[in-house]
């Protein structure tokens, strides 16, 4: 062997080699959400889903775990994605769309990735990729939005396709996301502690819908948050959305009306996309009769928090009151 030869074959074994490196160096994909807790009320995340078929993944970017999703596997889509909100410092990022590495080989890099020209089948296999929304009439929305992040590294991971699910246009630019400028405004504005969001989709019932047959359409989306410190002069047509509050809203204009009605109303090209604003307990109502499923969003159904200043206040204002007296 030449010399020239040699060096190119211990350049190639190192090339092949490097992914391995990375898995060791990463670990192994986790059973749960032990390394990203902290994007969840109370530290736990939602209890009553099954794990069969659901993978949890601690949505990690830039060497920062960045938030929380719960992955369905043959859906190929997430079930949720929780997060902590923070009013964003910038502009909605130019992001290329990322993926997970670690979907496709348990022992590969737990940070997103940007998708390369030709996308490895195993990657293809076990996750959504750019192709499968092209031309597919629906827009990539995300469950956690990127303007709901200060900062920029925030908001770009929030571009991996593990966080998309397949939204109608009409959804997306309209309804949905007024629903999340109002979240963003009611946390400026009345929050004063940690706001907690949990955004999730509801697949079709009997008729599965997909894109490119791969990518599960959810019929609707819902969201909650839960800000359990917040404002103790909240005005009287705030109190109900604290400390909870939530949302469903629709992805199809041929869906029944049993959960979220149609506003005849409404401008047409918005109209069958609505939002219909709900307690969580509601919320969590429809979530059982859809899905089958008896979940708690949030641990404990997220209490009223009072800030210690107001107890400190409250009970010295009780004492010096009784003292006079
Ligand atoms: C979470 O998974 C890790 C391994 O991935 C395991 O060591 C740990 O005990 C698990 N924790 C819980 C609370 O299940
Ligand atoms: C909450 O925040 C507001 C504005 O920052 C502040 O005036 C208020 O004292 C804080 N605490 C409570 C308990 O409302
Ligand atoms: C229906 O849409 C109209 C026009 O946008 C709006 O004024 C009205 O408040 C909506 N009704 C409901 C119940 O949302």
């Amino acid at each position: 062997m030449s010399h020239k030869k040699m060096l190119q074959c211990s350049m190639g074994a190192l090339l092949l080699l490097l992914p391995w490196f990375g898995g060791l160096v990463h670990g192994e994909i986790s059973k749960n959400f032990s390394q990203c807790f902290d994007f969840f009320y109370k530290k736990t995340p939602p209890t009553g889903i099954p794990a069969e078929g659901y993978q949890p993944i601690c949505q990690r970017y830039q060497n920062r775990y960045r938030f929380a999703t719960l992955y369905h596997r043959q859906h190929r889509s997430p079930l949720y994605s929780a997060y902590k909100l923070s009013p964003p410092d910038g502009k909605r990022p130019n992001q290329a769309w990322m993926y997970e590495p670690q979907l496709a080989f348990s022992r590969a890099s737990s940070e997103m990735q940007n998708f390369h020209t030709l996308v490895d089948q195993n990657v293809k296999e076990s996750q959504a990729v750019d192709e499968d929304y092209k031309d597919s009439g629906f827009t990539r929305g995300h469950l956690n939005p990127s303007l709901h992040h200060e900062t920029e590294q925030d908001r770009r991971a929030t571009f991996t396709l593990t966080n998309i699910v397949p939204q109608h246009k009409s959804s997306n630019n309209g309804p949905w996301n007024v629903l999340e400028q109002e979240v963003l405004t009611k946390f400026k504005a009345f929050c004063n502690g940690t706001m907690h969001v949990i955004t999730g989709v509801m697949p079709y019932e009997s008729e599965p819908q997909w894109i490119n047959n791969r990518v599960s359409v959810p019929e609707y989306m819902w969201s909650a948050y839960c800000c359990p410190s917040f404002r103790s002069d909240l005005p009287k047509s705030e109190q109900r959305f604290f400390p909870t509050y939530a949302a469903v809203g629709r992805n199809d204009p041929n869906s029944g009306e049993e959960f979220v009605p149609v506003n005849v109303t409404a401008k047409p090209s918005v109209r069958g996309y609505e939002v219909r604003r709900m307690s969580l307990e509601e919320l969590e109502d429809i979530l059982r009769k859809r899905l089958d499923m008896t979940i708690t969003l949030f641990n404990g159904q997220c209490q009223y928090e009072m800030s210690l200043w107001w107890v400190c206040t409250a009970v010295f204002t009780m004492c010096s009151t009784s003292f006079i007296l």
